[in-house]
Protein backbone atom coordinates (compact mmCIF):
# COMPACT_ATOMS: atom_id res chain seq x y z
CA UNK A 1 0.00 0.00 0.00
CA UNK A 2 3.23 2.26 1.19
CA UNK A 3 4.87 1.40 -1.71
CA UNK A 4 2.44 1.76 -4.19
CA UNK A 5 1.60 6.03 -3.02
CA UNK A 6 5.03 5.94 -3.20
CA UNK A 7 4.95 5.12 -7.05
CA UNK A 8 2.30 7.37 -7.51
CA UNK A 9 3.89 10.02 -5.80
CA UNK A 10 6.93 9.63 -8.22
CA UNK A 11 5.02 9.37 -11.38
CA UNK A 12 2.81 12.95 -10.52
CA UNK A 13 6.41 14.16 -9.38
CA UNK A 14 7.76 12.90 -12.72
CA UNK A 15 4.66 14.13 -15.00
CA UNK A 16 5.23 18.06 -13.46
CA UNK A 17 8.89 17.76 -14.63
CA UNK A 18 8.03 16.90 -17.82
CA UNK A 19 5.41 19.87 -17.81
CA UNK A 20 8.57 21.79 -16.74
CA UNK A 21 10.35 20.78 -19.89
CA UNK A 22 8.01 20.44 -22.50
CA UNK A 23 4.42 22.92 -21.94
CA UNK A 24 3.11 23.04 -25.06
CA UNK A 25 3.00 19.59 -25.60
CA UNK A 26 2.08 18.17 -22.09
CA UNK A 27 -0.91 21.28 -21.78
CA UNK A 28 -1.25 20.86 -18.14
CA UNK A 29 0.89 21.01 -14.78
CA UNK A 30 -1.36 18.23 -13.17
CA UNK A 31 -2.68 15.03 -14.62
CA UNK A 32 -6.40 14.43 -14.86
CA UNK A 33 -8.48 13.85 -11.84
CA UNK A 34 -9.90 10.51 -11.11
CA UNK A 35 -13.34 12.12 -11.70
CA UNK A 36 -12.42 13.36 -15.11
CA UNK A 37 -11.33 9.65 -15.89
CA UNK A 38 -14.15 8.08 -14.83
CA UNK A 39 -16.34 10.22 -17.08
CA UNK A 40 -13.77 9.06 -20.43
CA UNK A 41 -14.65 5.68 -19.05
CA UNK A 42 -17.65 6.29 -18.66
CA UNK A 43 -18.56 7.49 -22.49
CA UNK A 44 -17.65 4.23 -24.07
CA UNK A 45 -19.25 0.88 -24.27
CA UNK A 46 -16.65 -1.50 -22.65
CA UNK A 47 -19.12 -4.78 -23.72
CA UNK A 48 -17.96 -4.49 -27.27
CA UNK A 49 -14.83 -2.43 -26.96
CA UNK A 50 -11.58 -5.13 -27.76
CA UNK A 51 -9.62 -2.69 -29.78
CA UNK A 52 -8.61 0.42 -27.81
CA UNK A 53 -6.11 3.25 -28.13
CA UNK A 54 -5.00 6.36 -26.46
CA UNK A 55 -3.61 9.08 -27.36
CA UNK A 56 -1.35 10.94 -25.04
CA UNK A 57 -0.87 8.83 -21.98
CA UNK A 58 0.96 11.08 -19.86
CA UNK A 59 1.89 9.74 -16.45
CA UNK A 60 -0.91 6.91 -16.95
CA UNK A 61 -3.48 8.07 -14.80
CA UNK A 62 -5.99 7.19 -17.32
CA UNK A 63 -4.15 4.67 -18.46
CA UNK A 64 -4.81 3.01 -15.35
CA UNK A 65 -8.79 3.30 -15.60
CA UNK A 66 -9.08 2.14 -19.21
CA UNK A 67 -6.93 -1.07 -18.48
CA UNK A 68 -9.55 -1.46 -15.09
CA UNK A 69 -12.19 -1.10 -17.41
CA UNK A 70 -10.82 -3.58 -20.39
CA UNK A 71 -12.19 -7.32 -20.56
CA UNK A 72 -9.33 -10.34 -20.72
CA UNK A 73 -9.09 -10.67 -24.46
CA UNK A 74 -8.85 -6.18 -25.18
CA UNK A 75 -5.73 -5.01 -26.54
CA UNK A 76 -4.59 -1.08 -26.00
CA UNK A 77 -2.16 0.69 -27.69
CA UNK A 78 -0.65 3.79 -26.24
CA UNK A 79 0.90 6.35 -27.75
CA UNK A 80 2.99 9.20 -26.20
CA UNK A 81 5.87 11.29 -27.52
CA UNK A 82 8.02 12.09 -24.25
CA UNK A 83 10.91 9.89 -24.14
CA UNK A 84 10.84 9.76 -20.22
CA UNK A 85 7.00 8.95 -19.89
CA UNK A 86 7.09 6.25 -22.58
CA UNK A 87 9.99 5.02 -20.26
CA UNK A 88 8.47 4.54 -17.51
CA UNK A 89 5.32 3.20 -18.79
CA UNK A 90 6.92 0.79 -20.29
CA UNK A 91 7.88 -0.89 -17.34
CA UNK A 92 3.91 -1.14 -16.59
CA UNK A 93 4.08 -5.03 -16.85
CA UNK A 94 0.03 -5.76 -18.40
CA UNK A 95 0.05 -8.12 -21.49
CA UNK A 96 -2.81 -6.05 -22.87
CA UNK A 97 -1.24 -2.45 -23.52
CA UNK A 98 1.78 -1.67 -25.87
CA UNK A 99 3.57 1.17 -25.62
CA UNK A 100 3.97 3.33 -29.09
CA UNK A 101 6.89 5.96 -28.54
CA UNK A 102 5.69 8.03 -31.42
CA UNK A 103 3.39 10.50 -32.45
CA UNK A 104 -0.46 9.65 -32.54
CA UNK A 105 -0.70 11.04 -35.88
CA UNK A 106 0.54 7.60 -36.61
CA UNK A 107 -2.38 5.94 -35.24
CA UNK A 108 -3.67 3.52 -38.15
CA UNK A 109 -5.55 0.50 -38.01
CA UNK A 110 -9.05 -0.24 -36.59
CA UNK A 111 -10.50 0.79 -32.84
CA UNK A 112 -13.58 0.72 -31.50
CA UNK A 113 -12.81 3.65 -28.77
CA UNK A 114 -9.53 6.13 -29.17
CA UNK A 115 -9.03 7.72 -26.07
CA UNK A 116 -7.37 11.38 -26.30
CA UNK A 117 -5.70 13.07 -23.65
CA UNK A 118 -3.68 15.39 -26.05
CA UNK A 119 -3.48 19.46 -25.74
CA UNK A 120 -5.10 20.01 -29.01
CA UNK A 121 -4.82 23.74 -28.81
CA UNK A 122 -1.58 24.14 -28.01
CA UNK A 123 -0.17 21.46 -30.81
CA UNK A 124 0.83 22.90 -34.18
CA UNK A 125 -1.94 22.98 -36.62
CA UNK A 126 -0.56 20.44 -38.95
CA UNK A 127 -0.08 18.05 -36.05
CA UNK A 128 -3.49 18.37 -35.03
CA UNK A 129 -5.55 18.13 -37.81
CA UNK A 130 -2.88 15.07 -38.81
CA UNK A 131 -4.06 13.35 -35.48
CA UNK A 132 -7.75 14.21 -35.65
CA UNK A 133 -8.06 12.93 -39.72
CA UNK A 134 -6.26 9.79 -38.20
CA UNK A 135 -8.44 8.91 -35.58
CA UNK A 136 -11.40 9.70 -37.73
CA UNK A 137 -9.83 6.77 -40.13
CA UNK A 138 -9.35 4.69 -37.63
CA UNK A 139 -12.62 4.18 -35.85
CA UNK A 140 -14.18 1.04 -36.56
CA UNK A 141 -18.12 1.39 -37.50
CA UNK A 142 -19.56 1.85 -34.30
CA UNK A 143 -16.43 3.22 -32.71
CA UNK A 144 -15.77 6.25 -30.41
CA UNK A 145 -13.60 8.97 -30.22
CA UNK A 146 -13.08 10.38 -26.21
CA UNK A 147 -11.30 13.38 -25.92
CA UNK A 148 -11.57 15.86 -22.86
CA UNK A 149 -10.14 19.51 -23.72
CA UNK A 150 -10.39 22.51 -21.04
CA UNK A 151 -12.13 25.54 -22.95
CA UNK A 152 -14.59 24.60 -26.07
CA UNK A 153 -12.76 26.57 -28.30
CA UNK A 154 -12.26 23.22 -30.34
CA UNK A 155 -15.34 22.31 -30.60
CA UNK A 156 -16.11 23.75 -34.82
CA UNK A 157 -12.23 21.54 -35.28
CA UNK A 158 -13.90 18.64 -33.67
CA UNK A 159 -17.16 19.68 -35.55
CA UNK A 160 -15.22 18.84 -39.10
CA UNK A 161 -14.56 15.39 -38.30
CA UNK A 162 -17.05 14.38 -36.06
CA UNK A 163 -20.72 14.70 -34.21
CA UNK A 164 -19.97 15.27 -31.01
CA UNK A 165 -21.96 15.34 -27.53
CA UNK A 166 -20.30 16.55 -24.23
CA UNK A 167 -20.09 16.30 -20.93
CA UNK A 168 -18.24 19.04 -17.91
CA UNK A 169 -16.35 17.30 -15.33
CA UNK A 170 -15.67 20.09 -12.79
CA UNK A 171 -14.02 17.98 -10.65
CA UNK A 172 -10.70 18.10 -12.04
CA UNK A 173 -8.50 21.06 -12.16
CA UNK A 174 -8.71 23.13 -14.30
CA UNK A 175 -12.44 22.14 -15.25
CA UNK A 176 -12.75 19.98 -18.25
CA UNK A 177 -15.18 19.23 -21.32
CA UNK A 178 -15.63 15.65 -22.43
CA UNK A 179 -16.33 15.07 -25.71
CA UNK A 180 -17.81 11.81 -27.21
CA UNK A 181 -17.68 12.09 -30.90
CA UNK A 182 -18.57 9.76 -33.77
CA UNK A 183 -17.91 9.15 -37.53
CA UNK A 184 -21.19 11.91 -38.83
CA UNK A 185 -22.40 9.20 -40.15
CA UNK A 186 -22.56 6.46 -37.36
CA UNK A 187 -25.63 4.32 -36.86
C1 LIG B 1 -2.38 16.79 -20.90
S1 LIG B 1 -1.22 15.45 -20.99
C2 LIG B 1 -2.42 14.15 -20.65
C3 LIG B 1 -1.85 13.07 -19.83
C4 LIG B 1 -2.85 12.06 -19.29
N1 LIG B 1 -3.53 11.36 -20.35
C5 LIG B 1 -3.86 12.71 -18.37
O1 LIG B 1 -5.05 12.62 -18.68
O2 LIG B 1 -3.46 13.28 -17.36
C6 LIG B 1 -0.89 15.28 -22.74
C7 LIG B 1 0.12 14.20 -23.12
O3 LIG B 1 0.15 14.12 -24.56
C8 LIG B 1 1.49 13.87 -24.98
N2 LIG B 1 1.59 14.30 -26.39
C9 LIG B 1 1.68 15.56 -26.87
N3 LIG B 1 1.71 15.54 -28.22
C10 LIG B 1 1.61 14.24 -28.59
C11 LIG B 1 1.57 13.57 -29.86
N4 LIG B 1 1.64 14.25 -31.02
N5 LIG B 1 1.44 12.22 -29.89
C12 LIG B 1 1.38 11.51 -28.71
N6 LIG B 1 1.43 12.08 -27.49
C13 LIG B 1 1.54 13.43 -27.42
C14 LIG B 1 2.33 14.69 -24.02
O4 LIG B 1 3.66 14.24 -23.96
C15 LIG B 1 1.54 14.48 -22.69
O5 LIG B 1 2.04 13.37 -22.00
Amino acid sequence: MLASARTLMREKAHFVQQFMRNPRSIGSITPSSAALCRTMCAAARWDRSLRIAELGAGDGVLTRHILQHMSPQAQLEVFEISPQLVAALSQWRDHRMQVRACSAEHLSGEYDVIFSGLPLLSLPVSTRDAILRAAHDALGPRGVFIQFQYTSLTQPLLSRYFTWQRQRVLKNFPPAWVYRCTRHYAP
